[in-house]
């Protein structure tokens, strides 16, 4: 009778045991054993990408493609949520929400880092590049490796470089032809003691507008000009609020991809390798991609016959070079002897080669 007693109790415990644990495991949210084949959303990491720019942008279209890779490369362990058209911040947070956390990605222009890093505006000097070749040696060589380093102080990791395109400048006051055709005009500008001094020299007036304003600043007459890539003229429609514009190539527009430093230092090993592929691969193909892009936008700008367009001749080209060829010396301070030094290097040896893709004489 006493075993029959002590069998029951044993089996009573067990019963309420198991039930307890078929309970509150519905509470609890540790994740179960990793699945290959179907990975639950708590298991997911998720990254969140902001940017300003539209989707079918160079820096877009980038983004949609390392979400897709990164996808394949994590079997699907992590999520890129993509943000785009500044819907989450623009330029004047974004830096600020990367570093406390509040997203994990964004891939400001250069002269937007410039603000926490001034080594940065390097990029923004006007006719340092010769071409598209000439950018991506400075992505790969000394002054891409001082630029990405400059970043882990700050809190951030720079995961690579994505180029746009070169900038040309459009007005709604006179076509920009000669250096005095640009004054006491108001440009807009991106943030950058570069492109401040540049359009000091071409004694021009400048405000900063984050991009999803420039449509409005300049429909309102708030500004007068800007300075841009083709393909942000075209998603942005620039083209209406703009009457003229100046194929001039004078300068540089690409991206730092920057990803938050403790949120990669805490990804398993395997994480971070499979985003890095993703980031390599990513990075070769937009950098294409972008000049493939202005291109065709290009096309389709010429087609919509809304701007008058003047392709700066090499002469004219010269004239704006030997204007803005004081800013040099002027920002030396802001960006340091060893990263001029290398753009001074970096310009003769590509000096004799072709120009950009958007050919000044071709086109
Ligand atoms: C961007 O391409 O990210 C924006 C550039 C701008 O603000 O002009």
């Amino acid at each position: 009778m006493r075993t029959f007693w002590g069998i029951g109790i044993f089996i009573l415990i067990g019963l309420i045991t198991a039930i307890g644990i078929g309970f509150f495991s519905q509470f609890n949210n540790t994740p179960s054993a990793y699945d290959d084949e179907q990975i639950g959303l708590g298991q997911q990491t998720i990254i969140k990408f902001s940017y300003v720019v539209a989707e079918n942008t160079p820096k877009g279209l980038a983004a949609q493609e390392f979400a897709r890779l990164v996808k394949d490369k994590t079997n699907d362990s992590v999520r890129v949520e993509l943000f785009p058209n500044a819907s989450l911040y623009n330029e004047t947070d974004e830096v600020e929400a990367l570093q406390r956390g509040r997203v994990q990605m964004i891939a400001p222009s250069f002269s937007n880092i410039s603000e926490v890093v001034p080594e940065w505006m390097v990029m923004d000097l006007p006719f340092a590049f010769q071409n598209e070749a000439a950018v991506e040696q400075a992505f790969q060589s000394t002054i891409g490796d001082i630029l990405l380093r400059k970043l882990e102080p700050e809190g951030i990791i720079g995961l690579g470089f994505w180029g746009n395109g070169f900038q040309q400048m459009t007005s709604n006051r006179g076509l920009l032809v000669h250096p005095e055709d640009f004054r006491d005009l108001r440009f807009r500008i991106l943030p950058s003691k570069v492109i401040e001094a540049q359009f000091h020299h071409l004694k021009a007036t400048t405000i900063s507008i984050p991009f999803n304003q420039v449509y409005r600043s300049m429909e309102s007459g708030k500004v007068d000009a800007g300075e841009n890539t083709i393909s942000n003229i075209y998603s942005k429609k620039l083209y209406e609020v703009q009457k003229h514009l100046t194929l001039s190539n004078h300068a540089y527009l690409g991206y730092g991809v920057l990803m938050n430093k403790s949120f990669w230092e805490k990804l398993p090993q395997n994480q971070r390798k499979a985003i890095a592929e993703a980031m390599q691969e990513t990075t070769a193909w937009a950098n294409q991609n972008a000049i493939s892009t202005n291109r065709k936008q290009w096309e389709e700008l010429i087609k919509k016959n809304q701007m008058g367009i003047h392709i700066l001749s090499p002469e004219e080209r010269r004239e704006w070079q030997q204007t803005l060829e004081p800013v040099y010396q002027e920002v030396e301070p802001y960006i340091g002897k060893e990263l001029m030094e290398a753009v001074y290097e970096l310009r003769n040896r590509f000096s004799d080669q072709p120009p950009p893709a958007l050919d000044y004489n071709n086109d």
